[in-house]
């Protein structure tokens, strides 16, 4: 992704080696401040797949692999590192993937490398296949960060959007904020504001208002973890939007690569759903502004069923629920996706 720096364009991934340590943006501080965070062990990579300095499925599955072979270069008990960043988020399928991944490469940090280099190539090709659903001067609403952050880079929701932009269509995206952790407000809307994509920041209640009023096209977003029968699990408020895509006739597609694929699981009601800290709901940054007595629950993710979905954009194709067992059968085929 391209990051404006002291008035300069640079390329930025979201995650990166530098000689024995991993270097990530601390997307804690975004938009206000470009910050690194460096990790050195696989403690210091479970701090931050937990905290959200790093965040996305594939972004999270990318430092995990990066984090252990780090730990191996290090000399750590592997099991214990393994099981370390394996408790961190329990919802994204690509931790999972990327350490089964590791395990059967030895831990070696050339597979890292090839990891991340695959899961980012991927999502480039998920952009090319997605921008086709793109047309000039459509207007797409998205949800969360799927963007280069999510990622290394180019996103998977947002990846059709920036080879759409790259490609001279004119695009609007809605941007839903995102409560409780803004992930919409402040890290999708800061890539796009980078790229110089046009866009809304909306409250999160007004996408209904927009796809009723007829200003919605496309809905795109990523995904967390998908069953076999195309249930998939996604930022919180996702299920709401689908459902609201679905009652104004607008196409809803997920884009996510074949490492946020789960076929163990044959619908989403069997999707680990992490709850976050109450704190997340009762105070805005840092600040409580609920009543002292108020309690929270916070589900990070939720469901939302296949009948909603259009679509799933991948770097095998597009795949409508029902045509999953053919994407399933060319996945297993996949050198990559079953090393
Ligand atoms: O809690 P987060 O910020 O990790 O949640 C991220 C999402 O829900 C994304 O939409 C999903 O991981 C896909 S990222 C390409």
């Amino acid at each position: 992704m391209n990051i404006e720096v002291e008035g300069k364009q640079r390329h930025f991934a979201a995650i990166w080696v530098e000689g024995k340590e991993v270097r990530m943006i601390d997307q804690r501080k975004l938009p206000e401040k470009l910050d690194i965070f460096t990790a050195r062990n696989s403690e210091d990579i479970a701090f931050s797949i937990k905290n959200m300095v790093i965040r996305g499925a594939p972004a999270i599955g990318v430092a995990a692999a990066y984090g252990l072979s780090m730990a191996k270069a290090n000399g750590e008990d592997m099991e214990l590192a393994m099981k370390r960043i394996s408790e961190t988020r329990p919802t994204a399928y690509d931790l999972f993937k990327a350490i089964s991944f590791m395990k059967k490469n030895e831990f070696l940090e050339s597979a890292a490398r090839r990891y991340g280099m695959e899961i980012t190539g991927r999502c480039k090709k998920i952009g090319e296949i997605g921008n086709e659903l793109i047309r000039d001067n459509s207007r797409i609403l998205t949800h969360c960060n799927a963007g280069a952050l999510a990622v290394v880079d180019w996103g998977t929701a947002l990846a059709p959007m920036r080879i759409a932009h790259n490609a001279g269509k004119k695009i609007t995206v809605f941007v839903d904020e995102t409560r409780p952790r803004l992930q919409g407000a402040r890290l999708t809307a800061w890539e796009l504001a980078q790229e110089g994509i046009e866009h809304y920041i909306i409250a999160d209640n007004a996408a209904g208002y927009f796809m009723r009023n007829g200003d919605v096209d496309l809905v795109i977003v990523g995904a967390d973890r998908i069953a076999s029968n195309g249930d998939f699990a996604n930022k919180i408020g996702t299920y709401e939007k689908a459902v609201l895509a679905k009652e104004n006739g607008i196409p809803f597609y997920v884009a996510a690569p074949g490492s946020t694929f789960d076929f163990s699981l044959p619908n989403g009601d069997l999707i680990p759903i992490e709850e976050r800290g109450e704190e997340e709901v009762l105070e805005f940054a840092g600040n409580r502004f609920t009543p002292e007595l108020s309690r929270s629950r916070n589900p990070a993710f939720d469901v939302t069923p296949s009948k909603y979905v259009s679509g799933f954009i991948t770097e095998y194709g597009i795949f409508q629920p029902s045509g999953l067992k053919s994407l399933r059968s060319m996945m297993e085929k996949d050198i990559f996706m079953n090393s």
